[in-house]
């Protein structure tokens, strides 16, 4: 593997994928990763479908939103650009405990073992949750906290610079992602 520090400066969001499917070995350690993450009083509230037949993708595809701060046509995917596999993360009431800080972890550590693979992702917070848990028939007590969509990144992500605060992504002249990122110096409250 590369270097760790490396790993996690790439390990970032991505938004256009190549049409290669993502090999069943790597769907098989994303999942592991999400079963194995750590969470709070070790409650395992978490469950987990996987979505990766092309027909299934697609209509998931149609029901999430992509880069809030993009114009469309810059920041969702053509449909040769589109992810070839999602992964619904639910948080199931019918157990004790779920928080969202379990979830982060799992989001997390799945996103990290599909980038060890090279596999990109994007988080989506951003869904049409009635329309896709209608989509999946899963019961009530399963609520859908994210989808991940996942594939061969067709583009770079680097972060960059911050400047006057500005959090908003934005495509360089590649078409590649550009992400501000505040310096240590405004996230370090000090060192005692
Ligand atoms: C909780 C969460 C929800 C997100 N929801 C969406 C989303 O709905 N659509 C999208 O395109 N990106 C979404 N993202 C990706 C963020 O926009 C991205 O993480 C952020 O711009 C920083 O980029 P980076 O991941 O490369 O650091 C989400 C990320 C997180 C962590």
């Amino acid at each position: 593997m590369q270097d760790f520090m490396q790993f996690l400066r790439t390990r970032r969001t991505y938004r256009r994928f190549k049409q290669t499917p993502v090999p069943a070995a790597v769907v098989d350690d994303i999942l592991e990763a999400a079963r194995i993450a750590s969470c709070g009083a070790n409650r395992q509230t978490l469950k987990y479908l996987v979505v990766q037949s092309p027909e299934q993708v697609k209509t998931v595809n149609g029901l999430v939103h992509w880069a809030a701060y993009l114009p469309p046509e810059q920041g969702t995917p053509k449909p040769e650009e589109c992810p070839t596999l999602f992964i619904a993360v639910f948080q199931d009431d019918a157990l004790p405990g779920a928080n969202d800080t379990d979830a982060g972890l799992a989001l997390g550590s799945m996103t990290a073992a599909a980038w060890s693979h090279g596999v990109g992702s994007c988080i989506m917070g951003a869904i049409d949750r009635p329309a896709l848990c209608n989509l999946f028939g899963t019961a009530s007590s399963l609520r859908l906290h994210s989808m991940v969509a996942f594939g061969y990144p067709a583009h770079e992500s680097r972060v960059v610079e911050m400047h006057d605060g500005d959090v908003r992504y934005y495509l360089d002249d590649a078409r590649d992602y550009c992400v501000p990122k505040r310096p240590l110096s405004e996230i370090l409250l000090g060192r005692i």
